[in-house]
């Protein structure tokens, strides 16, 4: 190789390298502002107050549940998998809970207005544990709650005019006071949340 032809390639080749790598670097930012990592951060600002109506149609705010930890968990009754399968962990848990179940207060909040109605939510319940709330209401009521607890949701239309929901799939605990401890990943086992559940109720 030439002295020449390595006088361009080797500012050539740096700035390949520099793209590379800057490409890279905002990759990473990117995927690291896609997930939550509430646990490095020191004030979590998740969580906040919501008015919404519940499955028995009565109008419920998150100041109802303070002085219980409460299980926070967005979906939608007409999802095929992943929010029944997290209601039924729930359930789960609940039932694990055993006599401390009473300090602790599951709460589902429809992230589908439009098709979640109290009916709706009434029929869902019937599957999981008895004390759950259900939680809908307008879809700015619902917005309000998406929002304080930063829950993705975003409709896909499907062919044949029906829609789904895509969603992020995260169980919050929040404490007594309203306040975010820790959340759950979509896949966690009952145990897992009923060990974090018990070791927060004694704090
Ligand atoms: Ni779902």
């Amino acid at each position: 190789m030439s002295k020449r032809s390595l006088a361009v390639l080797i500012p050539v080749s740096i700035a390949a390298i520099v793209i590379i790598f800057a490409g890279w670097f905002k990759q990473a930012q990117v995927q690291q502002a896609a997930q939550p990592n509430p646990s490095t951060i020191g004030e979590v600002l998740i969580g906040g107050p919501f008015t919404l109506t519940n499955q028995q149609g009565k109008p419920v705010s998150d100041t109802d549940f303070q002085g219980k930890l409460m299980l926070v968990y967005f979906g939608f009754s007409h999802c095929p998998m992943i929010c029944p399968t997290d209601m039924a962990t729930l359930t789960r848990a609940m039932d694990q809970l055993g006599a401390d179940a009473a300090q602790v207060q599951p709460v589902f909040i429809t992230i589908d207005p439009e098709r979640d109605t109290v009916e709706k939510l009434a029929e869902f319940a019937k599957a999981f544990y008895p004390g759950f709330q259900l939680l809908t209401g307008t879809p700015e009521q619902v917005k309000v709650a998406t929002d304080a607890y930063r829950v993705y949701a975003q409709k896909v239309e499907m062919d044949g005019g029906d829609y789904m929901m895509d969603h992020s799939a995260y169980i919050y605990l929040m404490g007594r006071d309203g306040k975010y401890l820790t959340h759950f990943q979509h896949d966690q086992p009952a145990e897992e949340i009923v060990a974090e559940v018990k070791e927060f109720m004694q704090k």
